[in-house]
């Protein structure tokens, strides 16, 4: 089972409108024709139209960092997963490790945003990883079958056109202790991870849709380390977040990926 890699691009909170345009621009020039990966690029949601009219036809596609998982309303501050179809969303970033401890989401929130991202035609990110006192307590494999199994409660295995869940999920493990920090996971480590949550996916659901099923990895993934961790056998693309905010590195990541899918 050979699994397509796919990098994606979380900017968080960065950039101006012009800079989200060039950086969106240079990516179309630099990797805008890749094919053997899959690529996105997750802006600010106030420049998620003008990245997409950046992108234009290119193949890196558009994702948001967050949504809310009401339809419509009294939400003051949110944006609905129909509306993020609607300004040429194709992923949705859920449980970003910021958003659980920073914002202060629980599995609870996630399962629903997951739930109503699958409902509406998003592809959600779901992002997982233990804290740095929970590695060192020996925790890790717990912490992420806790995530994982409630983020995932009730979320069904088969979607509209004979696609599945693989078709439509991404997981991605991010350990909290090595975002932002240059600390990277080590080839090893991310393995063992993205190894037990694809048999935890086994128990779940099937041992095809975990054979199936993409699982990224994030932490601090750059130019240097990516192609190690993307020549492990479960580790099927990466989250990129300071890397993905300069073209060149960015793309660098993209080819790293691209030579390992030759
Ligand atoms: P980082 O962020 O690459 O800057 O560590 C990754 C992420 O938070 O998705």
């Amino acid at each position: 089972m050979s699994r397509k890699l796919f990098i994606a691009g979380n900017w968080k909170m960065n950039l101006s409108r012009a800079r989200s345009s060039d950086l969106a621009a240079a990516l179309v020039e630099e990797i805008g024709k890749e094919a053997a990966v899959d690529t996105a690029v997750c802006p600010p949601s106030c420049y998620l139209m003008t990245v997409q009219q950046a992108l234009g036809v290119s193949r890196i596609d558009l994702g948001a960092q967050n949504m809310w998982y009401e339809d419509q309303g009294a939400y003051t501050g949110e944006i609905s997963a129909d509306m993020l179809v609607d300004v040429g969303c194709k992923y949705v970033i859920c449980g970003h490790s910021e958003r659980r401890h920073v914002i202060g989401e629980s599995d609870e929130v996630i399962n629903r945003k997951v739930l109503k991202a699958l409902s509406e035609g998003l592809n959600p990110i779901l992002c997982v990883g233990e804290l740095l006192e929970q590695r060192d307590g020996g925790q890790t494999m717990e912490v992420i079958r806790q995530q994982v199994t409630r983020d995932l409660e009730g979320v069904g295995a088969s979607y509209a056109g004979g696609t599945t869940l693989a078709d439509r999920l991404t997981i991605a493990y991010e350990p909290v202790w090595a975002i932002g920090t240059g600390r990277t996971a080590t080839p090893d480590q991310a393995q063992e991870v993205h190894a037990a949550v694809r048999t935890l996916i086994g128990e779940l659901y099937d041992e095809t849709l975990a054979a199936e099923l993409r699982i990224q990895y994030g932490g601090s993934v750059k130019p240097d380390n990516a192609a190690a961790l993307l020549a492990r056998p479960d580790i099927d693309g990466a989250l990129v977040g300071g890397a993905s905010l300069k073209a060149p590195d960015f793309a660098a990541i993209v080819r790293a990926g691209v030579e390992l899918s030759d």
